[in-house]
């Protein structure tokens, strides 16, 4: 897994932000051999970090200053820029690299990477999609992007936080726009969950009761997942065995029987909407998929 070089104490890191993630990735390069510096806007978090022998720097740019690479991990774009465009942190960047690890949209991501290109700061973007007890572990995911002489050069590091990591191509916004797309479904999946728990326990269901079956039927998904890839990447849109028809019967079931409760349908009532539209353009023996064109959307 790691290409860690034998003497890894020629290795330094900086981590800029010790939320729950900054502190996991700071942990995992200590853990690592990797001379670290850390920072955080409050002061304070870096206390058991320095402990296990992190260098805590005074401020941000002494923090960045320390190392040839640092890694931003803070809640989102604006509190990134926040702390990179301070004047004496992007003075003591010229010639270094940032990898940017914080979460927010492509655009964002471009924008930070013309910025950063414009001050001589050499620049990757990241999304994590694992949560913290996985950094430095085989299961945690990483996404990156940008220049790939750039991601070669910092790949040893990277490896420090273990897991997988997947360099997505130069676009500096592609690791952004996997991660929006992931937690897309993420989200989307979780807010069935919670509607559903909610329709199980108006019908006597506790959740403790639904959840195996509720995870029965996440099983059936990841090859769904690569079906219906398959039928959209194809435009194929296939409804054999199971047409849209069918699909927004079943719909309309779960809303009669979560309003006959007085739950809120409103994100099923949306998608029984999309799926009707479908339908009344004449795509009726079509499969789900369908939804996906009638969302539009440039490839
Ligand atoms: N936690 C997870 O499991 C997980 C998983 C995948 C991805 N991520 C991503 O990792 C990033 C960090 O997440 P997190 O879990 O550490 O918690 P978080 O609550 O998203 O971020 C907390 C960090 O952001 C800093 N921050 C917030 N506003 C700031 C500002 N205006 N200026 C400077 N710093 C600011 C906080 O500093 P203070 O201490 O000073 O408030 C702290 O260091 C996020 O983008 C998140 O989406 C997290």
């Amino acid at each position: 897994m790691s290409s860690m070089p034998a003497d890894q104490s020629a290795v330094t890191v900086t981590v800029l932000g010790l939320g729950p993630m900054g502190r996991a990735l700071a942990g995992a390069f200590l853990d690592a051999g990797v001379r670290t510096t850390v920072w955080n806007r409050t002061p304070g978090r870096d206390r058991e970090l320095v402990e296990r022998g992190a260098h805590g720097a005074g401020s941000a740019a002494q923090a960045v200053a320390a190392s040839g690479v640092t890694v931003v991990c803070v809640v989102n774009y604006d509190a990134a820029d926040g702390i990179l465009r301070d004047e004496a942190v992007t003075a003591a960047l010229k010639g270094r690299t940032v990898v940017n690890l914080t979460a927010d949209t492509p655009t964002r991501a471009r924008s930070t990477a013309d910025w950063a290109a414009a001050h001589g700061i050499r620049y990757l973007d990241g999304a994590i999609m694992t949560a913290t007890p996985s950094i430095g572990k085989p299961d945690a995911v990483f996404l990156h992007s940008g220049p790939e002489d750039l991601y070669q050069e910092v790949r040893p590091v990277l490896d420090a936080l273990g897991g997988s990591h997947t360099h997505l191509g130069t676009d500096i916004g592609r690791a952004a726009a996997y991660d929006i797309a992931l937690l897309d479904v993420f989200w989307t999946a979780m807010v069935g969950y919670v509607h559903a728990l909610a329709v199980a326990r108006a019908e006597g269901i506790t959740a403790r009761e639904l959840a195996p079956f509720a995870q029965g039927i996440s099983t059936i998904l990841p090859p769904l997942f690569a079906e219906w890839a398959d039928d959209v990447d194809s435009g194929s849109f296939s409804g054999e065995g199971n047409p849209i028809t069918s699909t927004v019967s079943t719909m309309a079931h779960v809303i009669e029987t979560a309003e006959s409760h007085g739950i809120e349908a409103g994100v099923m009532r949306a998608a029984e909407g999309q799926v009707r539209r479908v339908i009344a353009r004449g795509h009726g023996t079509d499969g789900y998929t369908r939804v996906a064109e009638l969302l539009g959307g440039k490839a």
